[in-house]
């Protein structure tokens, strides 16, 4: 018999008008109360299997905590973890890093530099923005710090160029370098801001998103109208900040790079402290740079994004504290073992910012010791 033949009467089995209005093939008779597909119902007739085998156990067939009270325990939320954004009086001042940049001590490829360049970096004054920011005066780039601390951000720029100074005496020229108010998540200030960043330096070049935080509450709990500020300045102070110097490139002609700091937690979800609001706000930033990054390809525009992990900061070292069972717990689920420090930025804004990533946009890069790959 033909291959043709045997898919004719095939087809015609299917489809033949007798067999399909006889009702017979469908009887409730011929199919009774379907029982689900399950390779494990012989082994699970008597209770007791469950515990006698621990395998079965550990399946979705046994009832909860049938294998022990660790079921899920490095995989769920706790939602008794409480943790606030605390009032900047609590969070202590940043030493500034040390050390020379790259001109003097070993070669390194001038695609890096950022030689006659301008950065802007929001939430500059602390964090990984205040030690990012180092970074890019190391590769050689002038700097406008924008904080709403603005206190702060004018003691870190004076030490910055104090710094500076001291580990390159020999150098007449020392690095441009101001501090700024500005509430990220309020468009006037935003504006207010950049214009008066413009006054000062004339040109922005770099923009560095690293104004945000984070907080603490199970979902159901979550208090409004702290949900709505910590979209305020993550997701609107990225998008109102990137917007602002796109424009001014755009006036200017002239190429830029943009680099949102955003989180692992936007492609993850961290356990066990509940923060669905700042996943969200930073998964919205992920595909914020991607959105932007085609918009504005046309004008010479990059627009990247940087995932960092868990780096100790002062915010992080203020939940830890208070906190210290997380510790264990964060480290025992990146891949390298340990946390970040901010240092470990350094490289990578300084990357995305030069001509060494020229070709590269729409990009998140993951500076997280490999917590998002298991
Ligand atoms: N620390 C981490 O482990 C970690 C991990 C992943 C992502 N991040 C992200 O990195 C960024 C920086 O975090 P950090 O740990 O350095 O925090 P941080 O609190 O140490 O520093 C944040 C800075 O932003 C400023 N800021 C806050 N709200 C502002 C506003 N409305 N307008 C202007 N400035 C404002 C603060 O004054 C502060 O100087 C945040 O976007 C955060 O979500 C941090």
């Amino acid at each position: 018999m033909s291959f043709h033949t045997i898919t004719r009467i095939f087809r015609s089995e299917l489809t033949g008008p007798t067999r399909l209005t006889t009702g017979k093939l469908f009887s409730p008779e011929r199919f009774p109360k379907p029982r689900s597909l399950s390779y494990t119902a012989i082994l699970t007739n008597a209770k007791d299997d469950f515990f006698n085998d621990p395998n079965l156990a550990a399946t979705n067939k046994a009832p909860d905590g049938a294998s022990g009270d660790h079921e899920g325990q490095f995989a769920r939320t706790d939602g008794s973890l409480q943790i606030e954004y605390p009032p900047d009086s609590e969070m202590p001042a940043q030493p500034v890093v040390q050390g020379r940049g790259g001109m003097h001590f070993k070669r390194t490829l001038p695609s890096f530099s950022l030689e006659n360049k301008v950065s802007l970096v929001t939430g500059g004054a602390r964090g990984l923005g205040l030690v990012m920011a180092q970074g890019l005066v190391a590769s050689g780039s002038d700097l406008a710090i924008v904080d709403l601390n603005k206190a702060e951000a004018e003691d870190q720029a004076q030490r910055l160029i104090e710094q500076f100074h001291k580990e390159n005496p020999e150098l007449d020229q020392l690095p441009n370098i101001t501090a700024h108010y500005a509430d990220v998540s309020s468009p006037d200030s935003v504006n207010q801001a950049l214009t008066e960043v413009l006054e000062i330096h004339n040109q922005i070049d770099n923009l560095v998103t690293s104004a945000g935080f984070t907080e603490n509450f199970d979902a159901i709990n979550y208090p409004f109208d702290r949900m709505q500020k910590l979209w305020g300045v993550n997701v609107n102070g990225t998008y109102l900040f990137a917007t602002g110097v796109a424009k001014h490139l755009m006036e200017r002609n002239s190429p830029g790079s943009i680099v949102m700091i955003r989180s692992m937690s936007g492609s993850i979800v961290n356990v066990p402290q509940p923060q669905a609001p700042y996943n969200a706000a930073k998964a919205a930033v992920r595909h914020l740079a991607a959105s932007l990054a085609v918009e504005w390809a046309g004008h010479g525009i990059r627009v990247n994004c940087i995932s960092p992990g868990y780096m100790l900061t002062a915010l992080t070292r203020k939940i830890l504290d208070e906190n210290p069972q997380l510790r264990e717990k964060w480290t025992s689920l990146i891949p390298l073992g340990k946390m970040g420090t901010p240092e470990d930025l350094i490289g990578a804004v300084t990357f995305l910012l030069s001509d060494a990533s020229k070709y590269v946009t729409g990009a998140d890069l993951r500076v997280d010791g490999g917590y998002t790959l298991t």
